[in-house]
């Protein structure tokens, strides 16, 4: 599975680059209004450090606007996957943009309808959002179990892209249903590193070796 940085700040992805374990990065709209600064320039420092497929969305809510939109974001770098809003624009912009040949990433997506119309589309990937479905006690994971299955009977090539991830317990099942890719706010991906007994075990381990030195003495 791979693990994308859900993030608009360039010093949080830098930090988690080194570690080997970051496929790719997705931004939205908010999150980039939140890191501030000019978003291309953003954008385009974002692709030059992680170097794998980083989602820039269009703001436009026409077709056209969305289209002129998707072009100018892909030619930002060659890692930029376009993203649109699912709907009636959103899914047309994206037959257009992949049929030229560009990713395009269909965010905001709630159903399993909305997730067969993308990958129908030609979507690269598809992105359901588990936590907000959480939040109105609707079960996330679910709808991405019915996605894998739907994408599985037919062969999409559209990937399953888990968005609005709000800890590991939501990793642990997107990678026990076969989601394609999780992408998870820097802190969740700190959250991944973290367990008591890995702390406990490795200063018994390190006092042990002192204690065994210091009685050499
Ligand atoms: C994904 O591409 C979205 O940017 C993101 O996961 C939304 O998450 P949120 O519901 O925490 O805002």
């Amino acid at each position: 599975m791979k693990l994308f940085v859900d993030s608009g700040n360039l010093e949080d992805i830098a930090g988690l680059v080194p570690l080997g374990i970051v496929d790719g990065v997705t931004t939205n709209p908010s999150l980039l209004a939140k890191a501030g600064g000019d978003p291309r320039a953003i954008l385009k420092a974002i692709c030059d450090t992680v170097k794998g497929p980083v989602s820039a969305e269009v703001v436009a809510t026409d077709v056209h606007g969305m289209i002129r939109e998707g072009r100018e974001l892909a030619g930002i770098d060659e890692h930029i996957v376009v993203k649109v809003p699912f709907g009636k624009p959103g899914v047309q912009a994206c037959g257009t943009l992949a049929g030229e040949g560009l990713r395009v990433n269909v965010t905001l997506v709630f159903s399993a309808t909305q997730a067969l119309l993308a990958a129908k589309a030609g979507a690269t990937f598809v992105s359901p959002f588990v936590g907000r479905l959480d939040d109105i006690a609707t079960p996330g994971m679910e709808l991405i179990s019915q996605i894998v299955d739907i994408y599985e009977n037919y062969e999409f090539g559209t990937e399953v892209l888990v968005a609005s991830v709000r800890g590991p317990v939501h990793i642990v099942e997107a990678g026990r249903l076969g989601a394609d890719v999780c992408t998870c706010p820097p802190a969740v991906i700190e959250a991944l590193f973290k367990h008591p007994l890995t702390d406990i075990g490795l200063a018994k381990f390190l006092s042990d070796w002192e204690e065994a030195q210091a009685a050499k003495v």
